[in-house]
């Protein structure tokens, strides 16, 4: 069984590589769904910064790597069924999901939220996943640790915060000013505001530092971690050299999808204990302003483009 979907769609697609300028909205052929894939009606897509850099040798490229939706066509798939809401965080080596259908394979699609309405599951996927294996897979964070969040209120910072407290750890936050408040309501113990004060001054040893903003957080970010401790970053690679002098184990990693973890992560949003902040919302066709504005706001959350109305 099948909805419909036409032959052409609506997609944003980026030309050159790099900035916003070259990102055009545009009619372009719907894609066809390949064995083990299914065909999704993106509802919404949420957006990376940085990401317009990613698809340098296949441009042009088709950005946003998460979505919400519902399932058009699935005639080659086990795992999910026409009409079925579901959300994911799709592959970095091909079209991405900012446009009206996506072909997605269907061992990513896990079933969305039921409290969360579409925009909101937009928002989930590629920054929850970098958090949760950031923190449980490679930090190896368990009950009673202490860890430390370098951008605890952006888009894999804000959930990093709320999955960390919800295993049991004591977590500390650096944010900028005018977000001091929001990352303390997200449940971090400690927030530091780094543009006032040196975070190394104020923060006791910790078993994790978990990085998402890379550059000087992370450099002088060895001092803090308790030797055997990790430093984990999905912002940038760690200097080896300053890293081995404190013997501690350092990791720089790339999101991978998963649906069970995505599975894991609806649970929590059902039940209360995970909530998405949404910095903002464009619709499609102001795809260029969503990436402009990623550019140059140290917002709160993330910034997610409306698709379609369900
Ligand atoms: N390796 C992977 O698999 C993977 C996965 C997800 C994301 N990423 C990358 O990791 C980084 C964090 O992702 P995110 O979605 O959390 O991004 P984000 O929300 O845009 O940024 C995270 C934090 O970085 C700081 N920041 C904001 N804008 C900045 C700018 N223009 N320049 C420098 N720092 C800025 C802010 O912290 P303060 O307010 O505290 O300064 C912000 O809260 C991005 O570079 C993203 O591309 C990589």
């Amino acid at each position: 069984m099948a909805l419909e979907a036409p032959e052409t769609m609506r997609a944003v697609r980026v030309h050159a590589p790099g900035g916003a300028g070259s990102l055009v909205v545009e009619e372009v052929a719907t894609p066809q769904p390949a064995p083990g894939e299914a065909l999704v009606r993106v509802h919404a897509a949420a957006i990376t910064r940085d990401e317009l850099e990613w698809p340098e040798d296949r441009l042009p490229a088709i950005p946003s790597y998460e979505l919400s939706g519902v399932v058009a066509v699935a005639s080659e798939v086990d795992e999910v069924t026409v009409g079925q809401r579901v959300y994911a965080l799709t592959a970095f080596d091909r079209d991405g999901v900012a446009a009206e259908y996506a072909a997605v394979p269907s061992r990513f699609l896990a079933s969305k939220p039921h409290a969360l309405d579409h925009v909101e599951c937009a928002a989930i996927p590629l920054a929850a996943l970098s958090a949760w294996q950031g923190l449980f897979e490679h930090g190896a964070l368990e009950s009673g640790q202490r860890v430390l969040i370098h951008g605890a209120a952006g888009g894999v910072g804000h959930f990093a915060v709320q999955l960390a407290r919800h295993r049991g750890a004591h977590v500390i936050g650096t944010t900028s000013t005018a977000t001091v408040e929001a990352v303390r309501g997200l449940g971090a113990e400690q927030v530091i505001d780094h543009t006032a004060t040196r975070f190394e001054d104020w923060v006791e040893p910790v078993d994790l530092v978990f990085d998402t903003t890379g550059g000087e957080r992370l450099e002088r970010s060895p001092a803090v971690v308790k030797p055997g401790g990790r430093l984990v970053s999905v912002a940038s690679e760690p200097q080896v050299e300053a890293v081995s002098a404190y013997g501690i184990k350092a990791v720089y990693f790339v999101v991978e999808p998963s649906r069970e973890q995505l599975a894991a992560i609806a649970g929590l949003a059902d039940a209360g204990d995970l909530r998405p902040t949404i910095d903002r919302i464009f619709p499609l066709a102001e795809a260029r302003a969503a990436f402009e504005r990623s550019l140059s706001i140290h917002g709160a959350g993330k910034i997610v483009l409306r698709v379609s109305e369900e």
